[in-house]
Order: C-alpha cells, then structure tokens, then sequence
C-alpha cells in the first residue's frame, strides 16, 4: 500500500462526511459538526490553516554536513518523530460509516503510531464504552497511547486516571475545552469548566504527566502550569468548539515566551505536513498533534495507513531541516523563520 492509495480508499469510505481535500483546510467541511469542519462559520478551523500558510522559511544550505536527527525524548522514552496523533472521538457520527469503531480506530491510531516511533492519543465520549474501547486498544499496545478523558466531575477523572495507570500508560490528558459541549449534559453527562483547585486535585492524585488540551492564551497557560500540568496542548479543538478563535500558530510565540522550558508545550490545529511541523517547533512548540488527516489514514489504509502517513510527515520535516540548515530539533528556532502575526 502507498499513501495515495490510502486517500482513495479513505474517500469510498468517509467521502460523504469528508472530501479527503487535497489540503485539508476546513473550506469545503465549514460548519458540519457533527462532520468534519469546524463549529459555525467554520472560521476558527480555516484561520488555522491560513495562519501557517503565512510562516514562511529562511533557506540556508551553507552549513557543514552532518547526520539529521528529527527524535525527541517524551515521558522518558524516545520518539522518532516530534509528532503525535489527536484524540478524535464520535466516529460513526462524524464520518457518517460504521466502518471503524472507538476500538478498531484506536488500534489503527495506537498501533500505527508505534510502528512510526511515535505516539498516539484516544479519546473519551458520553458512553463509558467510549473510554473503555480505546483503552483496550492502548493495552494491546503495551500501555502506549495516551488516553485523553473528558473535563467530567473530578470523581470519575479519577477513576478514570486509575483505569489508565493499569495499562501503564506514559501520560494522560485532559480536553478542558470540551466543557461547552451541551449535547454530553443534553445526554446526561455534564462536562465542566475547571479552576485551578480541581485541576491542582487531579495532577497531585497521579503519578502520571497531566496534559491540559485546549489552551489559547498566555493566562490558561499560566493557570495550567499553578495547577502542576506536564504539559499544555495549544489547541482551539481544530475550530470545534468555538467560532471565531484566533489560530493556534498565533498565539503558540507568546505562550511559548511565557512557559517555555517551564512545561512542555504541544500544539495542534491544521498541521498537515513536515513543513507545517517544523514552523510549530520553530515558534515553541515541542511536539504537535495532527487530528483530521490521521482519521483519513486510518480510514483509507488502517494501522499501516497510519504507519505510512506518519513516515510521510516524518520525512517531509528531515528534508526540511536538511534545507534550513538544522541538523537536531533543538537547533530549530524562531531564526528558521519569517512571520507576520
Ligand atoms: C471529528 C473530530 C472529532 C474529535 N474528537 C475529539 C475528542 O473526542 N477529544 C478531543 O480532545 N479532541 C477531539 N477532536 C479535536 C482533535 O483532537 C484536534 O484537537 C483537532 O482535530 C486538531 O486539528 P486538525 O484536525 O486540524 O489537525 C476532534 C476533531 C475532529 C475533527
């Protein structure tokens, strides 16, 4: 299999739900949630991706020949690639196909970031199966995933946070953004907003790195490092939450400039490719998820789907680096390149 053929299965399989676009920018999708696009005009999903397209590169080959190394350490074990798959929940209703469930998803997700060398996160839903199905695929995997759990009461956080400490996993997160979403307390499950107290409960209740998903200011980043978080996810839900949000590109230098070095610092929201990786290491970032084009690997080619993506991407960023002159990730900087935002 080659990824172009996994794009061509994946638009017989999701094509109604999702065009599988040739760039994934939330134009054709705005406003289909349930669907793919991003919440109300769809604005906060497509400004991601104009935002990056704005962050442009500083091409410099004079620089003595060396071995490219694209690995970073996270949690104590190394990755291949700075790269890690988003959380994606509610299958069946936003790709419109039975196809892949929470459990198949998440071992195509899990096991095919593994076989890349990197990391994949599961997600969390109203039903408890939702939380449970993608745990198992992470047990499957040797505990590596990292389940994401929804801002639910602090009692079944931690439960939940117990259930994942069994299958040894390396971290968890926290979707903190998914607190307005009135269809869980329509269902009978309220999720809530968190102060810094109850987050401070949870981080303190586990051993395990605490990672915040979904902060957009310079204050959430602060509020998120008082509260004890291994790390933030700069992250507006890829658009699915709130209309209208700055991109995350945007606000990721002054967050950076705020926290860095102090928590890590994760990012996600339109990044597609090599290219837009190394802008978000170059601007702060330490690592960056991608959400909707792992769906379409998964769709179209499984857990080798999201093998060959995640190598595609991995490449793409080695030949970056190789024409800016960057041989490890640590020497990608703000110097790399030219932004107007
Ligand atoms: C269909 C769909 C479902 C999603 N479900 C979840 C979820 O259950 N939990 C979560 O934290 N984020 C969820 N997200 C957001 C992603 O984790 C991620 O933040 C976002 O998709 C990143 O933007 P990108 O898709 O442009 O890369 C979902 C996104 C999409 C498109």
């Amino acid at each position: 299999m080659n990824y172009g053929e996994v794009l061509n299965n994946a638009k017989t399989i999701i094509g109604k739900k999702c065009r599988v676009c040739k760039e994934c920018n939330g134009i054709a999708c705005k406003g289909e949630v349930p669907g793919v696009g991003g919440k109300g005009t769809g604005l906060a999903f497509i400004r991601n991706r104009e935002k990056i397209n704005q962050v442009k590169l500083h091409l410099d080959t004079i620089v003595p020949e060396d071995k490219i190394d694209t690995s970073i350490e996270l949690f104590g074990r190394t990755l291949k690639y700075p790269i890690l798959a988003a959380p994606i929940g509610g299958l069946e209703m936003n790709y419109g196909t039975a196809q892949l469930d929470d459990f198949t998803y998440s071992q195509a997700i899990v096991g095919g970031c593994k076989d890349a060398g990197v990391i994949g996160l599961t997600a969390d839903g109203v039903k408890d199966a939702f939380f449970q199905d993608p745990l198992k695929a992470v047990g499957e995997n040797e505990g590596w995933g990292i389940p994401t759990i929804k801002p639910w009461k602090n009692d079944e956080i931690l439960k939940k946070i117990s259930q994942a400490e069994e299958k040894q996993v390396p971290a968890i997160a926290i979707d903190i953004d998914a607190a307005g979403l009135v269809i869980l307390a329509m269902l009978g499950k309220p999720v809530t907003r968190k102060s810094v107290d109850e987050l401070k409960e949870i981080t303190s209740a586990t051993k395990l790195p605490v990672i915040l998903k979904g902060v957009m200011t310079v204050e959430g980043a602060k509020k998120a490092l008082e509260a004890g978080a291994y790390g933030i996810v700069v992250s507006n839900h890829g658009g699915r939450v709130l209309d209208h949000t700055l991109a995350t590109i945007e606000v990721l230098p002054q967050i950076a400039e705020a926290v860095k070095g102090k928590m890590k610092i994760f990012i996600d929201g339109g990044f597609r490719d090599g290219v837009d990786i190394f802008k978000a290491l170059a601007l702060g970032a330490d690592a960056v998820l991608i959400g909707r084009p792992y769906a379409v690997a998964a769709y179209g080619g499984g857990r080798e789907g999201v093998e060959l993506y995640t190598q595609k991407v991995g490449q793409e960023l080695k030949e970056t680096m190789i024409m800016t002159g960057c041989n490890e990730i640590q020497d990608i900087g703000k110097h790399c390149v030219s932004y107007s935002f």
